[in-house]
């Protein structure tokens, strides 16, 4: 029996019977990702595997490019924050550890305002360029380790934890995750994290008109309408984060308010809300297009980083962009409220975040009054 010819025939069958079927399954695979964000079983499947460990190479493969060294060192606002707040912050002899040293910037500041000793750690290739540049400074009293944060253990207690762990989203470069442990692990009790405070903002914002996109549905180019569309922005686009530069967001709608205070210091575990919600009131006339997402660090009880597309261009650290939640476009005048309800499986991974706004209108008699 030709065992070949008999064979051929199946497996042709089953072959073409996998290609019809694949654009299906494929569907069917993106369907569940995006319920996943949702389901605490699929969430297992598609998000929580290896997690740390795939964002621990992303990571270190992003920060080992030259140019995002560059567009940090190259934010003056930003560089002269940290040297400001490290000049008061610490005493003569302090031991420090620059976490996530990278080109040694933050390192070699706390050498030059005093400190006895700093473990400078990157788990980046860019940690050599770091040690070049020290040596071609004279710098001892730097010591360098390559190694993940949390297989770093300088062998005693440290006064001072100063970094810049902080992503577009304020918690995406997993900050929490690597401060505590270090802060639990190798922080004198009475010691120091710089730093240690921080806000983050999500406010209502119009953005400037070139950038205001609407919904497919909401869509009608050269007489089409695209409204049967909906669907398609009731799913996969309402979840869409965008990151903006400042200049593309044109007017605060109400007065910021701080949606969540984190405290390094005090924090138990390295656990953030997963639901946020907030009301603000309107207070001028404008295009609501969606939620602007900034950050306030506090360097010390006076010297901040600011994120907000609305802080004097001369006080804001250029190289954040800011994260942006696009919602339904609509006009807005002053005395609506706009409620923002955010979910988040984990919100120091903007991935998983899904946002609801609604807008309650002032009424004619609420206007008059
Ligand atoms: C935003 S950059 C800041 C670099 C530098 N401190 C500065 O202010 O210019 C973050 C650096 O931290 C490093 N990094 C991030 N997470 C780390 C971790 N858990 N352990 C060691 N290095 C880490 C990255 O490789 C990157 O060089």
């Amino acid at each position: 029996m030709d065992v070949r010819r008999l064979a051929e025939p199946a497996l042709r069958m089953l072959f073409d019977l996998y290609r019809s079927m694949r654009p299906r399954l494929a569907a069917t695979k993106d369907a569940l990702r995006r319920r996943a964000r949702s389901n605490d079983l699929l969430r297992r499947v598609y998000y929580d595997p290896h997690e740390r460990d795939v964002y621990a190479v992303r990571n270190e493969r992003l920060f080992s490019d030259a140019w995002h060294q560059e567009r940090m060192l190259a934010d003056a606002v930003r560089v002269d924050a940290y040297e400001r707040a490290l000049s008061v912050a610490l005493r003569p002899g302090a031991v420090v550890a620059d976490i996530g040293t990278g080109c040694g910037i933050l390192a070699l500041l706390a050498a030059r305002h005093g400190a006895g000793t700093v473990h400078a750690v990157d788990h980046a290739a860019v940690i050599e360029w770091a040690r070049q540049v020290a040596d071609a400074r004279g710098e001892d009293r730097i010591r360098f380790h390559r190694t993940h944060s949390r297989d770093f253990d300088p062998g005693h207690r440290v006064d001072v934890l100063v970094h810049e762990q902080i992503g577009d989203w304020l918690f995406d470069e997993r900050m929490l995750d690597t401060l505590l442990d270090l802060r639990d692990r190798i922080l004198q009790p009475e010691g120091r994290i710089l730093p240690g405070a921080f806000d983050l903002h999500i406010e209502p914002v119009q953005l400037v008109d070139e950038q205001s996109v609407p919904f497919l549905h909401q869509i009608e180019a050269a007489g089409i309408d695209f409204s049967v569309l909906r669907d398609v922005s009731d799913d996969a686009v309402r979840t869409l984060r965008l990151v903006v530069p400042p200049a593309d967001v044109a007017m605060a709608l109400s007065s910021p308010r701080p949606l969540l205070h984190v405290d390094l210091h005090e924090l138990s575990e390295a656990r953030l809300p997963t639901r946020l919600t907030a009301t603000r009131t309107v207070e001028r006339v404008g295009r609501f297009d969606g939620f602007c997402v900034s950050f306030v660090a506090h360097l010390t009880p006076e010297i901040r980083i600011d994120t907000s597309p609305f802080a004097p261009a001369s006080q804001r650290p250029w190289h954040w962009a800011n994260g942006f939640l696009r919602v339904e476009t609509r006009d807005v005048r002053p005395g609506d409220r706009i409620e923002l309800e955010l979910n988040a499986l984990d919100l120091a991974r903007p991935e998983t975040w899904t946002w609801n706004a609604n807008v309650v209108e002032q009424t004619a008699t609420q206007r008059a009054g």
